[in-house]
């Protein structure tokens, strides 16, 4: 199944796409779930060892298949499992967003936030939260147009 069809077969208003680092937020994932809070199933997880194994060209990419919008979870700082990946990935989606920005992109479209294993509430209130923004913006990644400006 290619990145497009996982992406439109959400057929979700608003699409979303979740990097989730697998020690810390994922967890916190997990445990919204064991713990049965509610949150919403439009977004796409992608699992990754930790969020610093996120290159900026995999977000772009998600908005080119068809996001509306990219959320990217790791640990807090100096929880990082691999001790500065959430460093180098503050950084480096620094830039990104400000890039993103420039051309157009609704900064609501783009959001980095920390979650710990012990977050899960805090799990499900980032995602809905970034859903309902979402759910005010015009489509963004079905209508192929780009750009909300
Ligand atoms: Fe979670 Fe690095 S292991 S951000």
């Amino acid at each position: 199944m290619s990145k497009t069809t996982q992406i439109t077969e959400l057929n979700s208003n608003p699409n979303v796409v979740l990097f989730l680092c697998r020690w810390c937020s994922g967890k916190g994932a997990d445990l919204a779930g064991t713990s049965r809070l509610h949150y919403p199933t439009n977004v796409l997880p992608i699992m990754v060892n930790c969020s610093s194994r996120i290159d900026p060209q995999h977000v772009v990419e998600a908005f080119l298949e068809g996001a509306d919008g990219v959320l990217i979870t790791g640990c807090h700082f100096g929880d990082c499992h691999y001790k500065t990946g959430n460093y180098k990935t503050f950084r480096r989606m620094a830039l990104l967003s400000r890039l993103l920005k420039q051309v157009g992109v609704n900064p609501k479209r783009f959001r980095i936030t920390w979650i710990s294993a012990t977050e899960g509430a805090k799990f499900a209130k980032i995602t809905t939260e970034m859903v309902e923004d979402l759910k005010k913006l015009p489509p963004y990644g079905k209508n192929g147009k780009g750009g909300d400006s």
